[in-house]
């Protein structure tokens, strides 16, 4: 075996690992590794394609997101078209679907349905041939798509390369995988309060998100958007059939794509299809998406090509339809609260309405463009709708029934709380009260760090909170750390005992991970997953405090926006006295599953001339890197160190005329020996 065999053979290894780690952690939600065991070996498959790009495959995990942006959507067409369901509103309509079934069939025993939740984002379909994949489109008219391939690479949950799992079944010759595209609540509420921020309009739902989420002609947009996708169905296959549509997902699922089948259930009659189906629209806002219904299918293959398909639908399915999210309502006043960053968010006060089964009193107005853009005034009927767990927002207004005494709004001038002049960055949408004292923004600044994924402090509740703050002892987080009971004996309605209870749950806050506390000090734009990318990157408190927008803008994931919003946090005086006095009483400890190895190198860069005789480039630049550090090709003034390895080149001369610390290679290897 030559040394390019060596490395082929590397490659295909790591490739085919990590596939596998995507596999567990995006379909299965089952990690078998910590986050950086696989940031090295994406590290390490990276250099190694770097070293030899000519052995770069197009189904490498590295090319998922990689190629320039495209000009335009190529057309694709469907070997077998996209067909849309015919909506059922009702109880009567799904027994009459049976019925026209059992005729057609002219059989009268019971039919078996299949049903899932009817996921609301967009169709897709992904080709594979001789088990890679080749392209995606999207659903288009049904006959004819766009090219989405680049785009749909970047969903980590769906495999590049078909994966013949333990079951040991072995890859179709073909196979077209269709399914549901579509983002999460919790994406789709982080995108919108980003967009709003930088004076964006938000996407109306998490359907129009997921929609403009993957129609970018730069896919590199798209990977940011951390959009997913369900499997639900099979275009053309060869080389396997299979008698039901139950038994056909449960290989789609063996071949590593993402079913939903724990909410796939089997059912014997229109009466248990119907009372499913009531199951999960009571339960529809227990899914972290949006359903807006269930899809009913006859579970044998062999009935469904008998049934075929009229005009666009097939006669073996049916959507069932959940009643709508969207009702009308009356605007009583709209109000103005102060949220943890100082925003002032313009809320309306509804007449209560029930949306989708919950009653609904209020709605966000976003921003004062909004109001504008929208004409909403105080009075006004309005359609107002709710996306799941979303907050309820206010869709349009209905202008036929203005009767000339709506009231306009506009934004005061002072923040609504503390009477401070408000202020307005240039290019936000976003109004802010610049009083860091505010009461409303410390409420809010409290009741986000001891809320359950910060500091997770048990039995603080709002109320509570509202006292502390209202009695003068609580002004910033620390101040939580000295209460005592004689403090909290104070406050009405409280009792020796559940004051006892709060002072143990605040004392067991006091230890907690490093990603948790980032996430505690509510940052903008730092939630609970930029969080964990930060502790990961940094892995001390002191280390993300020193760090510039530059190091910042570095790590995957982090742009300028965040790195902005970090950098001007700590440089703010009153934020960082408040974390320094946090850190005098919170004790962070080592990130759970081995975590990251300790960033010792964040922040410096090295560059590496000479051969090094312990280990290759590759090894010295992937153990900088694993530090926190960096490699640059050639130095300058902010070269850190340059190593210098036997037989160096012009870059030693270079380093000594600016005085960049020169390292041999002994003291390199001191300075990234592995600690303990
Ligand atoms: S099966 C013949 N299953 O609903 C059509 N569709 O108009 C077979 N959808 O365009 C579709 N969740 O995008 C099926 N579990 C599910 C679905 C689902 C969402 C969408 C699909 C289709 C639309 C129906």
């Amino acid at each position: 075996m030559d040394a390019t065999d060596e490395v082929v053979r590397e490659l295909n290894e790591l490739r085919r690992e990590i596939e596998r780690h995507n596999h567990r952690y995006y379909v299965l939600d089952d990690p078998e590794i910590p986050d950086a065991e696989y940031d090295r070996l994406f590290l390490r498959l990276r250099e190694l394609e770097r070293a030899h790009p000519h052995l770069v495959t197009p189904d490498s995990p590295t090319q998922r997101v990689g190629a320039e942006p495209q000009a335009v959507f190529s057309p694709v067409e469907h070997s077998v078209p996209m067909l849309s369901l015919q909506n059922a509103f009702s109880d009567g309509e799904m027994y009459e679907f049976d019925a026209r079934i059992r005729r057609l069939l002219k059989d009268e025993a019971p039919v078996e349905y299949a049903v899932e939740p009817k996921i609301d984002g967009l169709a897709v379909e992904a080709v594979y041939e001789a088990g890679r994949l080749t392209v995606a489109s999207t659903r288009g008219n049904g006959y004819v798509g766009e090219n989405i391939t680049q785009n749909l690479k970047t969903l980590l949950d769906l495999p590049v390369s078909v994966l013949e799992l333990s079951t040991g079944l072995r890859a179709p010759d073909l196979i077209e995988v269709r399914g549901e595209v579509y983002m999460e609540l919790d994406h789709f509420e982080e995108l919108n309060r980003n967009r709003l921020d930088k004076g964006l309009q938000p996407f109306a739902n998490p359907r129009n998100a997921a929609a403009g989420s993957l129609r970018q002609l730069d896919h590199r947009v798209t990977a940011k958007r951390r959009l997913r996708m369900f499997c639900y169905g099979v275009g053309a296959l060869q080389g396997y059939s299979f008698d039901t549509h139950r038994e056909m997902m449960m290989a789609v699922q063996a071949w590593g794509f993402r079913v939903n089948r724990p909410h796939i259930r089997l059912c014997a009659s229109p009466d248990e299809v119907i009372s499913y189906c009531r199951e999960l629209e009571e339960r529809r806002g227990e899914f972290p998406y949006e359903i807006d219904g269930a899809v009913i299918k006859v579970n044998a293959l062999a009935l469904q090509e008998r049934l075929g398909a009229v005009s666009r639908s097939p006669r073996w399915a049916l959507a069932w339809k959940f009643k709508p999210t969207q009702e009308t309502t009356r605007i009583r006043k709209i109000e103005v609260q102060v949220g943890r960053t100082g925003a002032l968010t313009p809320v309306a006060h509804l007449d209560p309405v029930e949306v989708a089964g919950v009653t609904v009193r209020r709605a966000t107005l976003h921003n004062e463009e909004e109001i504008e853009k929208k004409d909403i005034r105080e009075g006004d009927t309005v359609v107002v709708q709710r996306a799941g767990d979303v907050i309820p927002e206010v869709v349009k207004v209905v202008e036929s029934r203005r009767t000339g005494s709506e009231t306009v709004f506009s934004m005061p001038a002072d923040c609504p709380v503390c009477g401070t002049g408000v202020a307005r960055k240039p290019g936000e949408a976003v109004v802010r009260c610049p009083n860091k004292n505010c009461p409303a923004q410390v409420r809010a600044v409290i009741r986000h760090f001891v809320s359950r994924g910060a500091m997770d402090v048990d039995g603080l509740g709002a109320k509570i909170v509202d006292q502390l703050i209202e009695r003068g002892l609580v002004r910033e987080p620390a101040d939580l750390y000295v209460l005592d009971l004689e403090k909290l004996l104070k406050l009405d309605k409280i009792a020796e005992k559940s004051a006892g209870n709060l002072l143990r749950a605040i004392e067991s806050s006091k230890r907690t991970t490093l990603d948790r506390f980032i996430y505690a000090l509510g940052i903008r734009h730092v939630g609970e997953h930029v969080a964990g990318v930060l502790a990961g990157r940094f892995g001390r408190m002191d280390r993300l405090r020193s760090a510039t927008e530059e190091d910042l803008r570095e790590v995957p994931e982090i742009g300028p926006q965040i790195a902005e919003s970090v950098v001007s946090f700590f440089a703010d005086e009153t934020r960082s006295r408040h974390v320094d006095r946090l850190l005098e009483h919170v004790v962070l400890e080592e990130q759970p599953g081995g975590g990251p190895e300790p960033s010792s190198l964040a922040g410096r860069t090295f560059v590496l001339t000479g051969s090094l005789e312990a280990m290759t480039r590759t090894e010295a630049q992937e153990r900088i890197e694993r530090l926190g550090g960096r490699v640059a090709s050639s130095v300058s003034r902010r070269t850190d160190y340059v190593v210098a390895g036997a037989s160096p080149g012009s870059k030693l001369a270079r380093a000594q005329e600016l005085g960049v610390d020169v390292l041999s290679e002994q003291d390199f290897r001191e300075m990234v020996k592995p600690a303990g």
